[in-house]
């Protein structure tokens, strides 16, 4: 807890007391801070426990069951490919595979330098584009292996 800045222990002092008068306020005040902060490391679920009396292990065990919180920051981009199943018949996995290569990290991963983060999604809505990817909430319809790689240097070349 000692790493965490003054700023963020009232931030996440102020998400706790919103929720305080709530019989079960574990999920909400988790999905306020994962907004908030993009993750939450294991010094914050210590602050959370200590705030609202929530055991740690209760808290670590929703941070680490549902995929939506993170305990590690996510990269400036976060791709998301939707492995659902209208997209998974029209080859959304060999999609997730080349993105693998290329970046040369798994799902649930970000890359070194902290650009790109590469998350599975389920059904996004967009089936009748499949295979559907996201990118920070931007979609790419019927998405092809070919051309992964144009798209991540699209990213690429934002930052040069
Ligand atoms: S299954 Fe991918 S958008 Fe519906």
């Amino acid at each position: 807890m000692a790493k965490l800045q003054p700023g963020a222990v009232k931030q996440i002092t102020e998400i706790c007391n919103r929720y305080k008068n709530e019989p079960t306020p574990t999920m909400m005040i988790l999905e306020d801070i994962q907004n908030e902060f993009g993750y939450i490391p294991l010094e914050v679920q210590e602050l959370v426990s200590e705030l609202t009396g929530i055991p740690v292990s209760e808290i670590y065990g929703v941070v680490t069951f549902y995929s939506f919180f993170s305990m590690t920051p996510k990269g400036k981009y976060v791709i998301g490919v939707c492995l659902g199943t209208a997209c998974y018949v029209k080859g959304s996995q060999l999609v997730l595979d080349k993105f693998s290569e290329i970046l040369g990290i798994k799902p649930g991963e970000t890359t070194a330098d902290g650009l790109f983060t590469l998350d599975v999604l389920r059904c996004i809505g967009a089936c009748a584009i499949a295979p559907a990817v996201s990118i920070n909430g931007k979609v790419y319809p019927q998405l092809k292996v070919d051309n992964v790689k144009n798209v991540i240097e699209e990213y690429v070349a934002k930052e040069a």
